[in-house]
């Protein structure tokens, strides 16, 4: 049985992923502006030439260096590795396809190598704006190279926070609605930013206090996870217990919000209540 890598196999590994990532992102720039997005079956779940492009370059990485390690890719699904290894890289070649089809500048390159279920290497390229957002387990995170550390923000009534909303909404309930309205109410904001990964990597660096959103792939949220845990912030499930990445539900903030957005999240309103009273809504800690 494969066991925790050392210390020079993790900065390797990350290497590796830093490689991939940025060819990923380097094709991605290229395409911008040039294509047409086609929908993959979902209503509004899109993917685009350089979707498969930036995975492509993506793979012949991974597979170059580490020909034993299994994958799983957004657009391929699971590929070759020793079945019975506790590795696992998650890939997403373009995060935020919706995006970069408008146009609008928010999307990712995201490489996250997991083992025995939890991230251990993670990175992030943002190819609009050129930056580089990377951490191995107990080895720290980096913007850019430098050091990156979450915020201090200490009261949801001073946080910014971010949320997404899975290509599911429109069929089912549990769709992130009223959360949205309800931590709009409390916060100074909550932004959609359209790439799960950008959006972990934003908590990650300080940039934003906090992150929930449901219905997500282990390839959005395995490199981010990990940037969020490395830069001093915590990562869990809605209710505080232990993240599990392939559940696809996830709670990301700065560690001083944590239990105060979990507590929030568990106790938001019906959206009808919304036409109510505001002084019948739910109180929660700041
Ligand atoms: C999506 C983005 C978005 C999130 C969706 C994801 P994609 O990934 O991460 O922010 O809200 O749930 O599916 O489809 O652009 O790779
Ligand atoms: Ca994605
Ligand atoms: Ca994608």
């Amino acid at each position: 049985m494969a066991t925790m890598p050392d210390r020079a196999e993790l900065q390797r590994l990350l290497e590796v992923a830093t490689e991939a990532a940025l060819a990923g992102s380097a094709i991605v720039r290229s395409f911008l502006g040039k294509i047409e997005a086609e929908e993959k079956g979902r209503s509004g779940d899109l993917v685009t030439a350089a979707d498969r492009a930036s995975e492509a370059a993506v793979l012949d990485i991974l597979q170059r260096h580490c020909p034993d390690l299994p994958i799983l890719a957004e657009e391929s699904g699971a590929i070759g590795g020793n079945p019975d290894s506790p590795f696992l890289w998650a890939i997403d070649p373009l995060d935020g396809t919706t995006n970069f089809a408008h146009q609008y500048p928010f999307f990712s390159v995201s490489i996250g190598l997991l083992f025995a279920g939890q991230p251990i290497v993670g990175v992030v390229a943002d190819p609009y704006r050129g930056e580089l957002f990377r951490a191995a387990k107990g080895l720290g995170a980096t913007r850019d190279q430098l050091p990156m550390q979450v915020s201090k923000a200490d009261r949801l009534s001073r946080s910014l926070l971010v949320t997404g909303f899975a290509y599911d909404r429109r069929d089912t309930p549990d769709n992130n609605y009223a959360e949205f309205c309800y931590l709009t109410h409390l916060t100074q904001g909550v932004r959609r930013g359209g790439s799960a990964a950008i959006d972990l990597a934003y908590v990650a660096c300080g940039r934003l206090d906090g992150y929930w959103e449901r219905g997500l792939s282990l390839w959005d949220i395995a490199a981010g996870i990990l940037l969020v845990q490395e830069a001093g912030g915590q990562v869990s499930a809605y209710d505080g217990s232990l993240i599990d990445p392939s559940s696809g539900r996830v709670l990301a903030t700065n560690g001083y919000l944590h239990q105060s957005l979990s507590q929030a999240l568990a106790t938001v309103p019906r959206l009808d209540l919304w036409q109510a009273d505001p002084a019948t809504w739910p109180k929660v800690g700041d």
